[in-house]
């Protein structure tokens, strides 16, 4: 799907950056007491060394509210009145309702509207386009955006193949009205999803097709990991040049790729797809591990924290998730004032 860009209605641009990952920290030797797996395999095949992991009762709501704050804070005076709140989340704290209201009456913005944008590792970049639809279309003038997941408690804690690779945490920025050319303004969007293969990567039990199973596994995340490497690489890639093309950018003109941390070798692998430079990766995954929802704007505030990311850059963004769904924008990286994640 290739989304309008806001030119003709107006930009929403980047004003603020936060995030918060949660104090519990498992290394990959910790991992490899409890399942059949080594720091070794875990560090060649996906590049995590460790991840953040909820504990002690701390929900995504939690997680959202913590990494929301930074990001008002980091906005200064855009992030006063905020009148949408976005949560891009595939583990809200309740089926029912979304978890997005809470948010914000937790950050004392209640009155906002406030909604949940489901599109798993995908979700942040479907909810920035849904966040600057809303400003494009004069429904909102500042947005909350946070992108969170508890997705460890998706998680079968004895299964080898899928609890290396995650780790919880939550990222969020504010979104304010303004030009479409200045530094920050994000857009355009290519967005797109291929149903026929949920099966990859899902909970099969829980929802409305299957409230309850007899077989406890059928509540634990099920993925075919190579599989799911295979369309990631292609997906990420082709929605990328798809972007590209829209913004009327070439390869070259590309400084740096803020790519979903779900594996360093997809990450490496896009880059080389693309034919962009290795150096122009922004790579955190080490030390989060598939934040899913909140891995692109955490990955976004680690690389202002260690420079990798500087005022002016010119930045590929790009996702791909369960369901499946994928999506892909660019900006001009704006000068911000963020705090490292807690
Ligand atoms: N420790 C040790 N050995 C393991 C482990 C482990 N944790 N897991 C699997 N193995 C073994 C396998 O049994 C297999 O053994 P065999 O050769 O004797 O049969 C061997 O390692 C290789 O297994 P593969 O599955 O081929 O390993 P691969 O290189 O594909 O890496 C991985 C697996 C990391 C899961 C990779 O396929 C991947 O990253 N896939 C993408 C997953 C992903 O990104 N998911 C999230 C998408 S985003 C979202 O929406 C949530």
């Amino acid at each position: 799907m290739q989304v309008p860009t806001q030119q003709s209605r107006g930009g929403a641009v980047l004003a603020g950056l936060g995030g918060w990952l949660p104090p519990r920290v498992v290394d990959n030797d910790e991992l490899s007491r409890r399942i059949d797996t080594s720091d070794e395999w875990i560090r060649t095949r996906t590049g995590i060394a460790r991840r953040h992991v909820v504990d002690n009762g701390l929900s995504t709501v939690d997680m959202a509210v913590q990494a929301g704050r930074r990001a008002l804070r980091s906005a200064g005076s855009y992030g006063e009145g905020i009148d949408a709140v976005v949560l891009a989340t595939s583990t809200p704290d309740h089926l029912c309702p979304a978890s997005a209201p809470q948010v914000a009456a937790e950050l004392g913005l209640s009155g906002a509207a406030a909604f949940d944008v489901n599109a798993v590792c995908s979700g942040f970049v479907y909810a920035l386009a849904t966040a600057a639809g809303l400003i494009a279309a004069e429904i909102a003038t500042r947005v909350l955006l946070v992108g969170a997941d508890a997705f460890t408690t998706l998680l079968d804690p004895d299964d080898r193949t899928t609890v290396p690779i995650f780790g919880d945490g939550a990222g969020a920025v504010v979104l304010r009205q303004g030009s479409p050319d200045e530094p920050g303004a994000v857009g355009p969007f290519d967005l797109g999803s291929e149903g026929e293969l949920t099966d990859l990567l899902y909970v099969p039990a829980g929802g409305a097709r299957l409230k309850r199973s007899d077989d406890p596994s059928d509540h634990y995340l099920r993925m075919q990991g190579q599989a799911v490497f295979r369309h990631a690489t292609a997906r990420m890639a082709s929605s990328s040049r798809a972007v590209l093309e829209k913004a009327g950018w070439h390869t070259s003109d590309v400084d740096r790729f803020v790519g979903h941390q779900a594996n360093v070798r997809i990450l490496t692998a896009t880059a080389k797809n693309l034919g962009l430079p290795a150096d122009s990766l922004v790579v955190n995954i080490g030390h989060t591990g598939n934040t899913s929802a909140a891995s692109i704007p955490l990955a976004m505030l680690d690389g202002v924290v260690d420079g990798t990311l500087r005022a002016g850059d010119r930045v590929l963004v790009s996702a791909f998730g369960a369901g499946l769904t994928w999506g892909s924008t660019v900006l001009r990286w704006p000068g911000l004032e963020c705090e490292p994640p807690a």
